[in-house]
């Protein structure tokens, strides 16, 4: 069994996802926000999750407030992290600690529109497919090994909420089956490229 801890700023619709999966070989250990007011976290506690609260504004900066938080995941005993519409650029010395146990998802078909505002650009420049990516966290913003991702079609009079709703029904199905690999300890960092491994 693996333990998990899930980072949110807002809504949390991927943890819950990832919760509602109930994936066999994990246990959500905590649910942990830098905002008091995520909605995610009232969700978490109802079902009888640990939820922590961590306010980076109360931080001098990046440094200190990324210290703190490992130190408050850390008491969680984690084997996996996972992003889930976490608003926080992270230091070299979080990812560092938590090289191959920290895993992200982000709207669109990475290397693709890394950072904010992704179904805006993604309309702008005219691509005919756009997506979510699952990958383990490295020190440059929206890089590291891919694990999974899926695509969907933009569609002619597509806004960037419609391209954004289409894509976050992937997510939904994407970041809890990665969650699956990793906690049955299928997948493998080879160089840049995550292998999936059979099952056992
Ligand atoms: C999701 O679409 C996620 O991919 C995105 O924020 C949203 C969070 O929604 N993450 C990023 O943009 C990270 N760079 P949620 O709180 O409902 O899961």
């Amino acid at each position: 069994m693996k333990n998990i801890v899930i980072l949110i700023s807002g809504r949390g619709s991927n943890m819950q996802a990832i919760v509602d999966a109930a994936v066999p070989e994990a246990r959500i250990a905590a649910v942990v926000s830098n905002r008091a007011d995520a909605a995610g976290l009232a969700w978490a506690a109802e079902r009888g999750i640990a939820t922590a609260v961590l306010d980076h504004k109360q931080f001098d900066g990046r440094e200190a407030f990324d210290t703190a938080l490992a130190a408050l995941i850390d008491g969680y005993a984690p084997d996996l992290v996972v992003l889930a519409g976490f608003m926080r650029i992270l230091t070299a010395g979080f990812v560092t600690h938590y090289e191959n146990r920290l895993i992200n998802i982000h709207p669109s078909l990475l290397p693709a529109f890394t950072g904010l505002h992704t179904h805006e650009r993604a309309i702008a420049e005219g691509v005919k497919f756009a997506g979510c990516t699952v990958h383990f966290v490295t020190a440059e913003l929206d890089h590291g090994p891919i694990i999974a991702q899926a695509t969907v079609p933009v569609l002619e009079d597509d806004t960037a909420d419609d391209l954004a709703a289409r894509v976050l029904k992937e997510e939904h199905r994407l970041y809890p089956m990665a969650v699956r690999l990793f906690a049955q300890g299928r997948l493998r960092i080879d160089g840049g490229r995550v292998r999936v491994l059979p099952p056992q």
